[in-house]
């Protein structure tokens, strides 16, 4: 069975950074709200001595680690505030989304984010904007807004470019003037092409990643959308051996923050490889009777 590899699998560039922030920083250190959503790189962090905490009433001395995905003014104040040592994680990209959505809320703009509202980044982004910004799914809801003359509109970095220009159309019919701002990440565009087309080349798809990981369930949505049986798992030991009877090829990708190590055991497993590269860290202990 030929395996193969999609382009872009893994850890973008913004992911890489903040573990890389979070193994370089003394420790001990909190990082608010889990610092990917990859539970073994977590877990292997944890270990570490990075603290994954929920809130900063959890944290009154040390350091706080902000993660990839950013967060509010309020809370690098409220930080502040606490004598906490900030080490700023933030993808520049995001960073990027957050400053516009400032830049254009203080010029009398009223901000749209394209994006899940429950989603760590967009109630980051939301906080930059200010009161009056607005979350917008899809475009039904954007064509549902009143009428405002004056719109900025951006997006969620890893949301669809076709979403952003179908919200940007639906806003042109009830607002004046619109200014759009394409935030979107062009690392998840370029892993979401390069996944599905490995999809339409290859009998069985396996993408890898943190169940939790919605970039990562989006990549496997994408792929199925193909038409080609795609299964999603967290780790080499959720594969199953009839999802690839008759099988010739098999393609394999994985979400943003999914490490090269967990693709390689992947694919160590399917390409039938007696030794799978696990970190030391990450083996279980050995038990004695
Ligand atoms: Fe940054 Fe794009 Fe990754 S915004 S965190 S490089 S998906």
């Amino acid at each position: 069975m030929e395996v193969i590899v999609a382009d872009y699998a893994g850890f973008c560039f913004g992911v890489k950074r903040a573990v890389e922030k979070a193994r370089e920083a003394p420790k001990p250190v909190a990082s608010l709200g889990m610092l990917i959503h990859n539970r073994q790189v977590v877990d292997q962090l944890a270990r570490e001595g990075v603290r994954p905490v929920a809130s900063l009433d959890e944290v009154n001395c040390g350091r706080i680690l902000i993660r990839s995905h950013g967060t509010t003014p309020e809370t690098l104040v409220r930080a502040r505030d606490k004598g906490l040592d900030i080490i700023d994680a933030t993808c520049p990209y995001v960073k990027r989304a957050q400053h516009l959505a400032q830049k254009m809320a203080a010029e009398g703009y009223q901000v749209i984010i394209v994006g899940d509202a429950a989603h760590p980044e967009v109630q980051g982004m939301l906080g930059w904007a200010g009161p009056g910004a607005v979350v917008v799914p899809d475009k039904k809801a954007a064509a549902a807004l009143p009428f405002h003359p004056r719109r900025a509109v951006l997006a969620q970095t890893t949301q669809p470019e076709s979403r952003l220009e179908e919200v940007a159309a639906a806003l042109r019919s009830n607002t004046d003037t619109l200014v759009v701002h394409n935030t979107v990440c062009q690392a998840t565009h370029q892993r979401q092409e390069a996944a599905v087309r490995l999809a339409r080349q290859v009998d069985v798809m396996v993408v890898v990643g943190g169940k939790e990981s919605a970039n990562t369930r989006h990549l496997a949505e994408l792929c199925r959308a193909t038409g080609t049986p795609t299964y999603h798992v967290e780790r080499a030991g959720e594969l199953c051996r009839q999802w690839f009877i008759n099988t010739r090829r098999v393609g394999v990708t994985g979400g943003a923050s999914t490490p090269a190590w967990i693709i390689e055991e992947v694919v160590g497993m399917l390409t039938g490889e007696e030794k799978i590269m696990v970190p030391e860290e990450e083996k279980e202990p050995v038990t004695t009777q």
